[in-house]
Order: C-alpha cells, then sequence, then structure tokens
C-alpha cells in the first residue's frame, strides 16, 4: 500500500499521528508522494505543503502565514516578528554586526578549529561534540565574542533553547513537554545572568580613556547606540547577543552532521569531493555539502500560522482554501525534489544552483540572518574531514532520543 493508501486507511484521528511519525522516519518518499498525489494535505493538527511554488507562497505571504508560533517561545525577539519595524531594525542592525565581509576570517577560524579538533582526536571522533557543536561555539566564541563561559555551558544553553523553539510545538510528537519547558527556562536564567556579567563588563571597558575592546560581534552591539523605544537600550543588546548563539550552534551542527553523513554513505561522490575538498575552488566544494543537505536539510518542514483564510494553489488541480489559525508547515523537503525546480530530483548533482533554490537558510521576510556565517561553518567543517585519508564511518548518525543529533563516530588514518 502507498502511504496516502494507508493514512486515508486509518482513523481520521489517527493520522496526524502516522503522517508526522514517518517525517521522523521516512521523511523523503513520504513527501514525494504527498507532492505527487495530494500536495495539499490536512490534518486534525496541521496542513502539510509539498509543492515548490506553494512552499514559496507560503513563506512569502507572511501576512497571513505568521511567525506566530515562535511568539511564545521567544518574544520580543525579531524571529518572532513578522513585517514590523522591530524586526526590520533588529534584523538590519545584527545583519551589519555580523558583516559579511567578515566570512573568509570566520572561514579561516573554522578551518584552524577543525584541524585542531582532527590532529588532537588521532583517528576517530565523534563528531556531534567533537567538531560539529565544538567549532561553532568556537566562532561563537572567538569570532562573535561570548567568551568566559563555564565548559559546555554555551552548548547546553543553546540545546534547549532550540529543542523548545523548533522542536516543542503541537504539530511535534514530544513525549516530555515538561522536561522541555523545566530545561529551557533554566537555561534562559542562565544565558541571560551570563549575558548580563558580559555586557556589564564589555560596558566598563567601552568607556575606559584608551579603548580596550578587540572587535567582535559582542563589541560591535555594546559600542552602538540605537533608539529602542519601550526597551532598555541594555536589554535589546542582551536579546540579540543571546540570539547569536541560540541561532548558531545546534543549526550549524545539524546541518554539518547531517551533510557529513550523507556523503559518507555515498562512496563515489565522497570520493569526488575528497578531490574537491583538497582543490582550491572553494565553491565548487561546497556545492556537495548543499547537495548532500537537499537530502537531509536540518528539517523537513518549516511551520507557520494562518491569520486569515486563504486560498492555497490557487488554480491548480489542488486548490483548497486554508482556514485562518491553521498550523501550515511547508515541507521544505518536498520542494527541494519537486523536479519542476530540481530536474532529476534524486541525482545527486553538486553543480546545482545552490543556496537560491534550495531552503536550507529558509526564505522570504524570515530567511536567516546568520546565513552567510553559517555557509562557511558548515562547508568548511566538511571540507576539514574529508581531508582526512581513509575515512570511514564507525557509529552512524544517532539522536539518542532527541530531536537533534546527538552522535556520528567517524574514523580515519592520521
Ligand atoms: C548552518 C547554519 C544555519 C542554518 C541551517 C540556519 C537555518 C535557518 C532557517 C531555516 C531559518 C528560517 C526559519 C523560519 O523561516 O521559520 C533561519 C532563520 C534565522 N536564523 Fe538561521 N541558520 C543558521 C545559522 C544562523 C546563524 C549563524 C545565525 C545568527 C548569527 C542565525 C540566525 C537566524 C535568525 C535570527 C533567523 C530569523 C530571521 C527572521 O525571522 O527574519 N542562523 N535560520
Amino acid at each position: 500500500m502507498t502511504y496516502l493508501e494507508r493514512l486515508d486507511a486509518a482513523p481520521e484521528a489517527d493520522r496526524f499521528q502516522i503522517a508526522r511519525k514517518w517525517l521522523d522516519t521516512e521523511a523523503l518518499p513520504f513527501v514525494n508522494e504527498l507532492r505527487e498525489k495530494r500536495p495539499i494535505l490536512r490534518t486534525s493538527a496541521c496542513t502539510f505543503v509539498a509543492d515548490f511554488n506553494d512552499t514559496i507562497e507560503v513563506l512569502r505571504v507572511h501576512q497571513v502565514f505568521t511567525n506566530e508560533p515562535y511568539r511564545k517561545k521567544m518574544a520580543p525577539y525579531l524571529m518572532s516578528e513578522d513585517d514590523t519595524a522591530v524586526h526590520f531594525r533588529d534584523k538590519s542592525a545584527i545583519s551589519a554586526f555580523l558583516d559579511r565581509a567578515d566570512v573568509p576570517r570566520i572561514r579561516a577560524l573554522v578551518g584552524r578549529e577543525t584541524k585542531a579538533a582532527l590532529d588532537a582526536a588521532n583517528g576517530q571522533i565523534d563528531a556531534v561534540p567533537g567538531l560539529t557543536r565544538h567549532v561553532p561555539i568556537r566562532v561563537v566564541e572567538e569570532y562573535m565574542g561570548l567568551q568566559g563561559a563555564e565548559p559546555g555551558k554555551l552548548a547546553e544553553w543553546s540545546f534547549w533553547n532550540q529543542c523548545d523553539a523548533f522542536h516543542n510545538h503541537p504539530w511535534d510528537l514530544v513525549e516530555d513537554r515538561q522536561r522541555i519547558e523545566d530545561n529551557v527556562n533554566r537555561c534562559k536564567q542562565e544565558l541571560v545572568a551570563f549575558i548580563a556579567k558580559l555586557l556589564i563588563k564589555r560596558v566598563a571597558q567601552a568607556q575606559l580613556p584608551i579603548p580596550m575592546l578587540e572587535d567582535n560581534v559582542v563589541n560591535r552591539i555594546v559600542r552602538s547606540h540605537l533608539q529602542t523605544p519601550g526597551q532598555f537600550e541594555l536589554a535589546w543588546k542582551g536579546l540579540n547577543i543571546g540570539g547569536l548563539l541560540i541561532g548558531t550552534v545546534e543549526t550549524s551542527s545539524q546541518a554539518t552532521v547531517q551533510a557529513l553523513a550523507q556523503l559518507m554513505a555515498r562512496p563515489k561522490i565522497l570520493a569526488a569531493a575528497q578531490a574537491a575538498a583538497a582543490s582550491d575552488d572553494t565553491a565548487a566544494f561546497d556545492g556537495y555539502v548543499w547537495e548532500a543537505l537537499r537530502f537531509d536539510p536540518i528539517s523537513p518542514y518549516l511551520f507557520r500560522i494562518s491569520n486569515a483564510p486563504y486560498t492555497l494553489g490557487a488554480g491548480r488541480p489542488w486548490q483548497q482554501e486554508i482556514p485562518a489559525n491553521t498550523a501550515v508547515l511547508p515541507l521544505v523537503l518536498a520542494a527541494m525534489h519537486d523536479p519542476v525546480r530540481f530536474p532529476d530530483p534524486e541525482t545527486f548533482d553538486p553543480t546545482r544552483q545552490q543556496l537560491t533554490n534550495t531552503f536550507h537558510f529558509g526564505y522570504g521576510l524570515h530567511e536567516c540572518m546568520g546565513r552567510y556565517v553559517g555557509a562557511v561553518i558548515v562547508p568548511e567543517i566538511v571540507r576539514q574531514v574529508l581531508l582526512r585519508k581513509d575515512l570511514r564511518t564507525i557509529a552512524p548518525l544517532g539522536f539518542a532520543g532527541k530531536p537533534l543529533p546527538e552522535t556520528f563516530v567517524i574514523g580515519w588514518t592520521p
């Protein structure tokens, strides 16, 4: 039986759970079938959207398909705002501090840190703690300037915030929501205390007659003077400094380890990617990484809530009116395998036009603020790994029952 035949045969009340579970266990064949046979699938908890153009439309029409799901998790952070003055001001300001001109320096830092971790590991490493979390944390410390936290704390704060913001919604199958909420509340308190201390120190340094601040993103924020009506300026700075950590670590870690696992599962592609890794053409190499991620993106879907009725799929056979207050999940995995935009979608093609047609960094109003940073962290970690000889998987990619990757043990000949 096909997925849809099984779904239609199940009691109405069970269909959401069944479909949602397939997204965790066999996402690609399931979403491919949806796109081909039922591009809009309504269930009791949410509506899935599988067509490329409809996905674009949901993410583009932010006036209707809003970021409301993020509001109670992170307001007044910019991601919880739609097209407002706060969203525009904060995203513009922090994007300027995350200066795109820094990209070569960030890539060099990532390369150095990854190489050092691999050299120290002597032929075997659990890539998640040892590389894909460790290196982004080094970027957060060194480039962004969140220095001085107790070991392990930046990872813990980032992990629980990501779990809550992205994996603790009514359309997530979560066994123990209370555990996530208790942990995220504790982490938020600890993170606020850490950032408050950091800010007090940096503001004091900024006021010394001889400037004592090195150049990093936190210090650029500290030195800035923006009007933030209704908000205490230091609270605004603290909120956006916290966003740097939470935005960077788990997203980069998941993208990196999943891309690496996809490449290592395809020996011929891996050999070609290793040759590209050794060449000077980083753009050609990066194409392998973005293409690998197309088969296993950080999430098969994004999510929005509609605030008004909206006709989706207009003029096409599957046209439907989506009522107000519907949770809509645009299936970016399905869209990135839509032959309309990805000819021969099952073929691994590292030369496909990258980062424009894919949804790795979202799309539209909420497109990732840190995409230029993420776009060097991820491929450079993978590149350094691929420069090692006799690369092999020792223990597969594992989640240990969590929504984010926890382990992927790799070996090589030192
Ligand atoms: C490989 C690394 C990363 C990946 C894969 C990634 C992915 C994404 C995605 C898919 C979205 C869209 C979410 C949605 O539409 O609901 C997003 C938004 C966002 N990301 Fe990233 N991200 C990465 C790195 C970063 C970094 C380094 C930062 C900050 C320094 C960051 C900050 C943000 C923010 C603030 C938003 C919300 C933007 C808005 O609402 O306008 N991300 N990211």
